[in-house]
């Protein structure tokens, strides 16, 4: 599939036409179109519902609104029916015109990794290219984070500014690489802001079994005038497959007040039967922090924190499955993956050096992630019991007798843990 806005397709008619930009909009204006109408068409797939507009974009087209329709990729409003009802003529004719397609098989084996450890290796270019060296279904977790496409500065050679349907179609050419090298019932996360993932997402339901549209409360930028305080990123979570091979459920902290340690959430009077390795972690992440301490900063911008790598790895793999991650960055994936004994394989088109001098030296991590551990599992940290207990307040220690629980399969067998959500 491809994506396509009407201004990709006034452009096509335009180099049909041998039109230069400026000779498209003096023929535009001349069926009352100014430059301005059509800037709505260039960064989504919708069609105007004004009908000068629509008319004009039409009539350079030389096309009906059915046909623009089509070119969009759509079945034409109001023709579901019909289309639905001659699904047998129209595949027999898209057969007909199928143009065999000759899939690049090019399982290189000349490249070498820049970097490699026992446990992962690190190749340094494009990803797209660099996709051909993973053969199918060996992969347990794909975890991207790519540029967002807001113009943003990267290292030299790669760049953060497409068209809206060049990103889409880019973005549409890797997923496809992320699902032919899971494993059947293996996961794929993707992190980008909430305007992309929707279209991802539509792309995406189409492939594969839809899990959680987690989001991921931050703040990330300034207000923008006449809209909303953009304030989450989304991350999605697919499966390949019906269900996934490894599902480890994440337990948090009961949220209590910093000053008096108080719940700050009526937990309904069932604290008895509270699961004493915390809450089940719901699809809005609150917890999790932009990486500002130059500290723990491995570069200037764009590094994603350690916990929240740690919770898609620790959920969806074991030790010793494989994690690939194609927009290495910083390299936080491979360092946790390092730091929870999974086998790792990461692409960066960027700055490779920074990532082989983070995984070589992983002391910063190691004691991050054992902070996040201080806090893991637990439904309450000790800081926090402590203070508990000081305070005269309870603690899951009143109730551990009589309700204990090792692990999941625990829970299950008891059948009597009350789960709280974090609503
Ligand atoms: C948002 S950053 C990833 C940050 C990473 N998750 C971390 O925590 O450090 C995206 C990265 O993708 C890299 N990149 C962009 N286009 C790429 C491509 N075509 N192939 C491989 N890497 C690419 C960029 O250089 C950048 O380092």
């Amino acid at each position: 599939m491809r994506f396509f806005t009407i201004f990709d397709i006034v452009k096509d008619k335009a180099t049909q036409l041998g039109h230069t930009d400026s000779e498209m909009y003096a023929s535009l204006r001349k069926l009352k179109l100014n430059k301005k109408d059509l800037l709505p068409f260039k960064e989504s797939g919708i069609i105007p519902t004004d009908k000068k507009v629509l008319n004009g974009i039409l009539s350079y087209l030389e096309m009906t609104k059915v046909e623009l329709e089509l070119k969009l990729g759509r079945i034409p409003s109001g023709f579901e029916d019909v289309f639905l009802n001659n699904t047998k003529e129209i595949a027999k004719m898209l057969e007909e015109k199928k143009s065999v397609k000759h899939e690049e098989q090019n399982h290189n084996t000349a490249i070498k990794p820049y970097f490699s450890t026992n446990l992962g290796k690190l190749y340094h270019g494009d990803c797209l290219k660099l996709f051909k060296l993973i053969p199918n279904e060996s992969v347990d977790t794909v975890f991207a984070d790519p540029p967002f496409n807001l113009d943003k500065e990267y290292d030299e050679g790669v760049t953060d500014k497409n068209s809206f349907s060049g990103y889409l179609n880019w973005y549409y050419n890797w997923i496809e690489e992320c699902i032919r090298v899971l494993k059947p019932g293996g996961s794929l996360f993707i992190y980008n802001i909430p305007k992309w993932n929707t279209y991802l997402s539509e792309y995406l339901n189409r492939k594969m079994n839809f899990r959680n549209l987690i989001t991921v409360d931050m703040k990330f930028g300034l207000p923008i005038q006449n809209r909303l305080y953009p304030a989450n990123y989304s991350l999605l979570y697919y499966i390949k497959g019906n269900k996934p091979k490894t599902f480890n459920i994440q337990r948090i902290p009961l949220q209590t007040c910093p000053h008096c340690t108080r719940e700050i959430k009526d937990y309904g009077g069932y604290k008895n039967k509270m699961n004493p390795n915390g809450v089940t972690l719901s699809d809005v992440w609150t917890d999790i922090y932009p990486v500002r301490h130059s500290r723990v900063k491995h570069r200037k911008f764009n590094e994603l924190s350690v916990k929240l790598l740690d919770r898609v790895i620790s959920m969806s793999t074991n030790e010793g499955d494989i994690v690939l991650d194609p927009f290495g960055g910083s390299g936080t994936t491979f360092a946790v993956s390092e730091l929870l004994g999974r086998k790792w394989v990461g692409f960066e088109l960027g700055n490779c050096e920074i990532i082989k001098e983070r995984l070589e030296n992983k002391e910063t991590d190691r004691e991050t992630l054992e902070k996040v551990y201080e806090e893991k599992n637990k439904l309450f940290p000790d800081k926090i019991k402590k203070l508990r207990k000081k305070n005269g307040l309870w603690t899951d220690e009143d109730f551990s007798s009589n309700n204990k629980c090792e692990n999941e399969s625990g829970d299950k067998k008891g059948g009597k843990q009350i789960e709280l959500s974090l609503e």
